[in-house]
């Protein structure tokens, strides 16, 4: 398409100006077909008719395939799932919780980009991250309970100086960039016994996750260490208390609750 007129320039440019805007919306449009083909956004816009549902995001084929076998998961029978951006959603009920259950791969920007594409793409209304859970306690055994009142993600690290003391202030400190309030973990505390002394990888302090809440002043970022448990899913869980999950293993576990 081409300006007709050109012998006046206000028009052109008013042309112009409609011709960016055509160009933005289609782009718009473009880029929203690129990221859900149109067969998918029509099985999305299907799915969604029947919500909400409870998200089940689970890290890996090993964690996921004992739920897809069990008998509380019962598959949709019309849409049992759909393939979108290299992951598969998919549908089914869990009891009388309408559910959709998705496969992320490891590490958190797997477990980010998953959540994020299940909440944009689906009538989500809670998530639910279900796999091995680690544990550092020696107490703590398999069939044991803990209900965790707060998370951390503590995959963020700041490594201080080779040489500084945990008094020296890091780089970018003052900027408000990181902080040392959380972790302290020197390296030469775990050396092997008589080793003495630093080494060269000296200390990391974990840090805070920089977060913009959706009510938030966008690109103010606030920081995050403990992440609470939200109430409604902190008092389901802890129902769990008196359930025997002697099903789980082989060998009886002990019930506790932290
Ligand atoms: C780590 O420990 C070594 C040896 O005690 C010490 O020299 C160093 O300052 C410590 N580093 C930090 C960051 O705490």
């Amino acid at each position: 398409m081409a300006a007709r007129s050109s012998s006046s320039p206000a028009k052109t440019t008013t042309t112009l100006a409609l011709l960016l805007v055509v160009a933005a919306a289609a782009a718009a449009v473009a880029a929203e077909a690129a990221a859900v083909a149109a067969d998918a956004a029509r099985g999305v816009r299907q799915v969604n008719r029947r919500g909400p549902y409870l998200g089940v995001v689970v890290p890996n084929g090993f964690e996921m395939e004992p739920l897809l076998r069990s008998p509380a998961f019962s598959p949709a029978k019309k849409l049992p799932y759909l393939d979108v951006a290299g992951r598969r959603f998919r549908f089914g009920s869990i009891g009388e919780k309408k559910v959709i259950i998705v496969m992320t791969g490891l590490g958190m920007l797997n477990s980010g980009v998953t959540t994020q594409l299940l909440l944009t793409l689906f009538d989500v209304e809670g998530i639910v991250h279900f796999g091995i859970a680690g544990n550092a306690d020696p107490d703590l055994h398999i069939g044991d309970v803990t209900v965790p009142r707060y998370w951390a993600h503590t995959g963020l690290w700041n490594w201080q100086r080779y040489g500084d003391g945990p008094e020296k202030e890091l780089a970018l400190e003052s900027n408000g960039d990181y902080t040392r309030k959380y972790g302290a973990l020197n390296f030469s505390d775990y050396g092997v016994a008589g080793g003495g002394g630093g080494n060269l990888l000296n200390g990391v302090w974990y840090q805070p996750e920089e977060v913009f809440p959706a009510d938030g002043t966008p690109e103010s970022r606030r920081h995050e260490f403990w992440v609470p448990v939200d109430g409604r899913y902190y008092q389901l869980a802890q129902k769990l208390e008196a359930m025997p999950l002697e099903r789980c293993v082989t060998a009886p576990g002990r019930r506790r609750r932290r």
